[in-house]
């Protein structure tokens, strides 16, 4: 609601041309940061979700959200690496960013097939990021549950790359 939306807004600092010029960079730290604003901010998060077995975080920042989750529910924590990282065999999955271009893998045998798996990053932009780890999770066997971010950018219209999976922001701007 209104109040877990101005809790973001308020851990939120914009950065002018970063990493490029014309870029505005949502910088979300001085939330992480911030223990009761960041423990709400989880706990706003879990009390939307539909029941999930396991979490799946976007490195590098999701990760820190996956994490306060996992242990939060006792849901276990799988990664969703940028590529080059995982030492096993991996499923690969390549996205345009708002800036440049990324990979993103996941392990073949992260999940054990019809698993429910709860995907979260701290911010939804164009899509990229998010659709990509969302192939991957369903290539391993996995089934989304639900994507939630802190943020949501919804000018860049992410949300429709997506599909008919349940989207959820604490914050659209
Ligand atoms: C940022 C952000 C999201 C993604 C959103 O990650 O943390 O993961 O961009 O953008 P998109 O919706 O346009 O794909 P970034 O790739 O900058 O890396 P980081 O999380 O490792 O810092
Ligand atoms: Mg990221």
């Amino acid at each position: 609601g209104p109040e877990l939306a101005a809790v973001v807004a308020g851990g939120t600092v914009d950065v002018l041309d970063f990493p490029k010029p014309g870029i505005v960079f949502k910088d979300l730290m001085p939330l992480f940061g911030d223990g009761p604003a960041f423990k709400r901010a989880v706990d706003g998060i879990i009390a939307h979700q539909s029941p999930f077995d396991v979490v799946a975080g976007v490195e590098a920042r999701g990760f820190l959200i996956a994490a306060a989750i996992g242990y939060a529910t006792g849901a276990g924590v799988v990664p969703v690496r940028k590529a080059g990282k995982l030492p096993r065999p991996a499923f690969s999955a390549s996205y345009a960013l708002e800036y440049g271009e990324a990979t993103l893998e996941v392990h073949k045998d992260a999940f054990v097939a019809g698993q429910r798996v709860l995907v979260v990053d701290d911010v939804l932009a164009t899509g990229g990021t998010a659709g990509a780890a969302i192939d991957l999770v369903e290539q391993a066997g996995g089934i989304v549950s639900g994507f939630s971010v802190l943020m949501e950018l919804g000018f860049l219209d992410g949300r429709e790359r997506l599909g008919k999976r349940p989207v959820h922001a604490l914050l659209t701007v």
